[in-house]
């Protein structure tokens, strides 16, 4: 017991050593705040856990991968490899990115899901867009009308301090559509978010999606970053 116990520690050790030398920080999968049942009807349990034991474990899995590549790519002086790899990481690594927000901006009903913003938010949304209910008019057919995969998008842009409505195609994170452009709402409107539930019918999954928008993160992301 007391030799196995020695070979694994000392395992642990070699690869805790490498990360160390080699300065990487690899990424690991974040738990969700809540069960995957949690959102039904609004969404299912099937979903949920493969779209995050599934799809956003490989995301993470291969961004790690792309990491390492790099890392030799760079000891190896080799520019080509460099510059090749750049794709991988912008779609894992965005992928990651993403997914780690949309995770926070839901919440089950119970737990305050589909409450309307109150503060800030609410007010500025108000002024930006007239009314809570034409920001999701706005964000429902923007949603619907993305062609192919990719997010829809509440975001806040920093320099000129309102709010925006944008769309980003696969897992570009918001900040490709500008510098200053913080997300506060992300909606994935990739088929794997809805389709075993909703089949081709996306504009009824960004209907129903609102029930469980947790508006509690996007009000304080404003707050934080406004
Ligand atoms: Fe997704």
């Amino acid at each position: 017991m007391a030799m196995r116990f020695t070979t694994a520690s000392a395992k642990t050790l070699k690869a805790y050593s490498a990360l160390f030398v080699r300065g990487l920080q690899t990424f690991s999968l974040p738990d969700l705040p809540y069960d995957y049942a949690a959102l039904e009807p609004v969404i299912s349990a099937e979903i949920m856990k493969l779209h995050h034991q599934k799809h956003h474990q490989a995301y993470i899995t291969n961004y790690n991968k792309a990491l390492d590549q790099l890392h030799a790519a760079i000891s190896n002086g080799d520019a080509s490899a460099v510059v090749k790899l750049q794709s991988a990481i912008k779609f894992n690594g965005g992928g990651h990115l993403n997914h780690s927000i949309f995770w926070q901006n839901l919440a089950p009903v119970e737990e305050g899901g589909g409450e309307p913003p109150k503060g800030s938010l609410g007010w500025a949304i108000d002024n930006d867009f007239g009314s809570l209910e034409a920001l999701i008019q706005k964000i429902n057919a923007e949603g619907a009308a993305l062609q192919g995969s990719g997010w829809v998008w509440l975001g806040l842009d920093k320099e000129l301090k309102h709010l925006v409505v944008e769309t980003t195609a696969n897992q570009d994170p918001l900040v490709t559509k500008g510098s200053s452009l913080v997300p506060l709402l992300g909606i994935d409107v990739w088929e794997h978010a809805y389709y075993l539930q909703y089949k081709n019918v996306r504009p009824d999954y960004l209907k129903n999606i609102w029930k469980v928008i947790n508006w509690k993160y996007a009000g304080d992301a404003y707050e934080k970053e406004s």
